[in-house]
């Protein structure tokens, strides 16, 4: 079984577990329906790995991993709305300390970690591409793309900010055509690309 993976950062997003209102909180309720769309398909979960890296105040970076796999989705599953969703971030966040991967629950990873070098990481063993609407078409980037050792990275509403620079340098770019899209519509195209390999 395929296993996805994508990277969703943002700017602004909270770096600590006291949140009443997401919208307010460097719009963790982007993440939240990122996470939704990465995720979920009608009656099922995807097999996926999803990244998201927080860079907002108090104690940047943060950065969160859920690992849907078959052992993970019958637990992951309780995770369906965005209550429970914000939840679970916001009890990830409380949780992390310096120095360590705390595993705040099964297949739900969090630690002190910046974008870079979460991209390092991942370099390692496979390809991150960058979305980017001045980047490769994907009709075109598809056909060369193994699914299996690809990760693809994008942001929120804020983009990447003064990184977006030095990522266009590091990384291919592939674009969706001419339209912004909202970061889960990339998330919905991207897998449905991918549903169609
Ligand atoms: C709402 S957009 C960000 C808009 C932001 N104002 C900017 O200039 O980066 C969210 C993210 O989705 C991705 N994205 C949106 N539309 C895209 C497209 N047509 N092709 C490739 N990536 C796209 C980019 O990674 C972008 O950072």
């Amino acid at each position: 079984m395929s296993m996805r993976e994508f990277i969703f950062y943002s700017q602004r997003a909270r770096t600590s577990g006291n949140i009443k209102n997401l919208m307010k909180a460097g719009r963790i309720d982007i993440a939240i329906h990122t996470f939704i769309h990465s995720i979920f398909i009608s009656n099922d979960m995807r097999n996926m790995t999803l990244h998201l890296i927080f860079d907002g105040p108090p104690d940047p970076p943060k950065h969160l991993t859920f690992v849907v796999n078959e052992e993970s989705k019958q637990q992951m599953k309780q995770f369906i709305s965005k209550k429970d969703i914000s939840g679970l971030i916001k009890r990830m966040l409380y949780k992390c300390k310096k120095g360590k991967i705390f595993e705040a629950f099964p297949n739900c990873f969090i630690e002190k970690k910046s974008l870079q070098q979460l991209i390092k990481n991942v370099s390692s063993k496979k390809q991150v591409y960058l979305l980017d609407k001045k980047g490769i078409p994907i009709q075109q980037a598809i056909q060369k793309i193994d699914p299996d050792k690809a990760v693809f990275l994008f942001a929120d509403h804020e983009g990447f900010g003064r990184m977006l620079k030095t990522l266009k340098k590091q990384l291919p770019s592939i674009s969706l055509g001419k339209v912004t899209y909202f970061a889960s519509q990339v998330a919905v195209i991207l897998n449905h690309w991918l549903d169609n390999l």
